[in-house]
């Protein structure tokens, strides 16, 4: 089937299969691989994206169910190649980061979680992020970059 969507502003086109997942699309047909796969079954948010401005898991629907939508992923977050986006700032700064694997994913829901709820109290961000694991740096630091971003907005 033909596809036909916006990523990071660029308009692709490509035949896929029914069956291909959106996050093997944009890793493998686009070749944008900042987005991770962490499990393939919804659970732990390594492929967050965003799609006409929401936050979504981009394994849990297929490469044609996003036919016309403008997505967004992590690559283009920043607003240029010598600047970070502040929320990419905010996880430099606070050291929310340690393998990195579930970053891209998380950096994308806090964009998101911050859009909808611009002053989150600290168990809201928690809340808010629980769709997304990270087996490395136990939250608190990610939380503390959020509140932080947050903060500096
Ligand atoms: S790879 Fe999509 S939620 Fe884990
Ligand atoms: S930093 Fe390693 S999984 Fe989150």
């Amino acid at each position: 089937m033909e596809i036909n969507v916006t990523i990071n502003g660029q308009k692709h086109t490509h035949d896929v299969e029914p069956r291909t997942l959106l996050v093997h699309y944009i890793r493998e047909a686009v070749g944008l691989m900042g987005t991770n796969i962490g499990c393939d079954t919804s659970s732990c948010g390594a492929c967050t994206i965003h799609l006409n401005g929401e936050s979504v898991k981009s394994c849990t629907m297929f490469a044609v169910q996003a036919e016309g939508a403008d997505i967004t992923t992590i690559e283009g977050l920043a607003p240029d190649e010598k600047n970070l986006h502040p929320m990419q700032e905010a996880f430099m700064q606070n050291h929310a980061l340690q393998c990195g694997y579930c970053t891209p994913g998380m950096v994308m829901a806090a964009v998101s979680l911050l859009d909808e709820n611009p002053s989150p109290t600290e168990l809201e961000v928690r809340e808010g992020l629980e769709g997304n694991l990270c087996r490395c740096t136990g939250y608190h630091n990610i939380v503390n970059a959020v509140l932080d971003c947050a903060k500096k907005k």
